[in-house]
């Protein structure tokens, strides 16, 4: 039995200064990408979720289409996701029993599933959606066969359990896609989003906690906040391959990207033991981020080769456009439903990666020693633009890691 471990969250908001660990000095952001610590939402929701259950959440979210633009209805909605997925990530830490947590969030998923309807019911009521009884028809025929399979707390196998959740999980995202897509539709057509939100926030029955899951709902749209997820099980992984391949180059700002990278594929590489959903939403999402931040990467690189007048500059650059396009390429493949890719392309990242930052950037250490205090500034300046994309969860990973080096 493997016992979940509970995850540490760095939640950023809006924070002036970011202190940069090998220059001992703190330099201000631009104004655009100023972030803030934000503490409460995640602690005062009605069950407590996984750190990872809220970044896959805000995967799915994007990467699914669930988005229906009335605000309440999203808020909810992406709430019972939360709720459906911190029950996949409940049972496949513990397999071969129920944990008590698992009908913990049961019982809060059928009480909120009750309060949702409520509140969609009686939203389609005062607009006159045409299929209404059709719908609420629907949410009963829910409600009935819910009570029949768990009403009186008959899952007490883990195959039952599996079965439940799965049954929950595909009912729920088929039931927003297909009919509360019809609603949103025929607000959408009538141009009646505005007075229906109006009414979601003035006069709708609405469960107390709405306030909270409005701020759930941007945190996980990433709308006011800047969300950095990593668990103790994780951070175990990203140190284990940064000593075991000794991947430290000694220059701050490149070893603070590149474990970046490495907590980008390692994250990507659990989430593959998860579910299909979960999966190919974590990958869709961490391909693009990984794209992104590899070439974010690249820049300060090469901007920083050039600054020591590194030798074989056309030679790295080269490997460096040949790896951009390997990832592009990969990304093509798995938009065009190369499934089988998937696994294998964290494995071949996670390859080229390793060597090349252990063979082809730990040849730029002799020249960095010679021009530390350019490299200083070329870093706080790379930083305080923002073109480096290094801010607090960067360097809180550096960090922890370098701490529990020394
Ligand atoms: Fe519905
Ligand atoms: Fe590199
Ligand atoms: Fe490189």
């Amino acid at each position: 039995m493997v016992k979940k471990q509970s995850g540490l969250l760095l939640r950023i908001w809006r924070c002036r200064n970011v202190f940069f660990p090998s220059a001992h000095v703190s330099v201000s952001l631009q104004p655009s990408l100023q972030i803030v610590v934000e503490m409460h939402i995640l602690e005062s929701l009605p069950v407590k979720l996984d750190s990872v259950v809220v970044d896959r959440v805000s995967a799915i979210w994007e990467h699914t289409g669930l988005r229906l633009d009335l605000d309440v209805i999203d808020a909810q909605h992406a709430w019972l996701v939360a709720l459906v997925l911190e029950l996949e990530w409940t049972l496949s830490h513990q397999e071969g029993s129920v944990p008590q947590r698992f009908h913990q969030i049961m019982q809060e998923a059928i009480r909120y599933t009750e309060t949702h309807f409520k509140t969609e019911e009686a939203l389609i009521k005062q607009f006159g959606f045409v299929e209404e009884h059709s719908h609420i028809k629907s949410h009963r025929k829910f409600n009935d066969i819910l009570a029949q399979i768990y009403g009186e707390r008959k899952i007490n196998d883990w195959d039952g359990a599996q079965k439940l959740y799965r049954y929950l999980r595909k009912w729920l995202l088929q039931h927003i896609h297909i009919e509360d897509r019809k609603y949103a539709d025929f607000f959408k057509r009538r141009k009646l989003n505005g007075q229906a939100n109006a009414y979601l926030s003035e006069d709708a029955p609405l469960p107390d906690t709405t306030a909270l899951q409005l701020r759930f709902l941007k945190l996980i749209q990433r709308e006011v906040t800047l969300i950095e997820v990593t668990t103790p099980e994780l951070l175990k992984d990203i140190t284990s391959i940064w000593k075991r391949l000794n991947l430290a180059t000694g220059i701050p700002i490149l070893d603070i990207q590149h474990l970046w990278l490495i907590k980008i594929i390692v994250e990507v590489d659990e989430a593959m033991k998860e579910s299909p959903l979960t999966r190919e939403a974590v990958l869709a999402r961490t391909i693009n981020e990984a794209i992104r931040y590899v070439q974010v990467h690249f820049r300060t690189e090469e901007d920083l080769m050039r600054l020591l007048e590194f030798d074989d500059l056309e030679n790295h650059l080269k490997m460096h456009r040949k790896f951009e396009q390997f990832v592009i390429g990969r990304k093509n493949e798995l938009a065009a439903g190369k499934s089988r890719s998937a696994a294998t392309i964290v494995h071949e990242l996670r390859e080229w990666l390793s060597s090349h930052i252990a063979l082809q950037d730990r040849q730029m250490v002799a020249s960095y020693r010679d021009h530390k205090d350019a490299v200083l500034d070329f870093s706080k300046n790379a930083i305080s633009s923002g073109d480096a994309d290094i801010f607090q969860p960067q360097i809180s990973l550096y960090r922890t890691i370098v701490k529990q080096g020394n």
